[in-house]
């Protein structure tokens, strides 16, 4: 059993009896550091932050991606006219790239060193000014946010990159739900789920509901709608004066 690598062996044994050939995401993420720094590392940099081609930790795709589901067309495609050529790895490799890339956004995102992984100067190429102009005008931050109000001293308390991360994909602020069921009673509380054949919610005092969709009306509010609408009008220099503008929040 010695091929067995020192860590997962460790660990199955620390999980009591796991069978040695279980999975870990450790081991998917190492094997996909390895083909990742072979087949990427040239381009996109051994660490992904980017070198002759783009940033892949900053990269909106990677951060939209779920399992793959974006990342995997891009290298089994490539795209040969802007200068990434196709890769015909297989589903497995493909899969450790992704679970790779995605440890690789975690790792500069809570990193304790992530200004030393990170370097904020990477990040502020910005016009303050600018960015202060489109907050106030064109990006409609001011709808929702106030430099004064909410976001005051948001500087101070989130990494730059976090905060770059925070401004694109906001998190926290939960989904709601109002349902409507055929007698004609309304519940309303927190999504707990939610696709075409099942709604659930917990509402306020806590109560769990769940209802086949095909019975009653919902309507749901998504507090963050707004920034995902946005996502897909922000230009690159957008992003950073805007980030350069939130970096003076402090
Ligand atoms: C020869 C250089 C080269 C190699 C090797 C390469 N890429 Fe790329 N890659 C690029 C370029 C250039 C782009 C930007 C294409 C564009 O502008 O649309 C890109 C874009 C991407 C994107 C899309 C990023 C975004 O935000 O749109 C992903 C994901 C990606 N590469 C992943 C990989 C992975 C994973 C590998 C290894 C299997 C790899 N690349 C190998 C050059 C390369
Ligand atoms: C439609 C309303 C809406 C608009 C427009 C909007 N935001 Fe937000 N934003 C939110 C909500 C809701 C949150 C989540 C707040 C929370 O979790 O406490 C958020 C979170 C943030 C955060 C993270 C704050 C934190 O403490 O985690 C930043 C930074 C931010 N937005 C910046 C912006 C910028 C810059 C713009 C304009 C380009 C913008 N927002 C436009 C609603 C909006």
């Amino acid at each position: 059993m010695t091929w067995i690598p020192n860590r997962i062996f460790v660990f199955a044994l620390a999980l009591g009896g796991l069978p040695l050939a279980a999975e870990t995401p450790a081991a998917a993420i190492q094997r996909g550091r390895a083909q990742y720094v072979q087949a990427c590392g040239f381009c996109h940099g051994e660490d992904a932050t980017g070198n002759r081609a783009p940033d892949l930790v900053r990269s909106p795709l990677v951060n939209h991606d779920v399992n793959g589901d974006l990342i995997a067309p891009v290298i089994r495609n490539g795209r040969p006219d802007k200068g990434m050529p196709a890769f015909p790895l297989s589903a497995a490799a493909v899969s450790d790239i992704v679970a790779f890339l995605h440890a690789r956004v975690d790792e500069s995102l809570h990193s304790a060193h992530v200004s030393n992984d990170y370097p904020a100067a990477r990040l502020l190429t910005g016009s303050v000014q600018a960015g202060r102009a489109f907050f106030d005008g064109a990006g409609g931050c001011r709808a929702c946010h106030s430099p004064a109000g909410d976001l005051a001293g948001v500087a101070a308390k989130f990494t730059p990159l976090d905060l770059e991360v925070r401004f694109l994909y906001p998190r926290g602020a939960p989904r709601t739900a109002a349902v409507t069921t055929p007698g004609g009673q309304t519940f309303e509380g927190r999504v707990v789920h939610l696709d075409e054949f099942t709604v659930a919610i917990r509402d306020s005092g806590g109560w769990y509901h769940s209802w086949p969709r095909s019975q009653v009306r919902v309507t749901v509010h998504d507090p963050l709608a707004g920034h995902r609408e946005l996502l897909a009008k922000y230009t690159d220099a957008d992003i950073h004066d805007l980030f350069a503008y939130l970096e003076t929040l402090k």
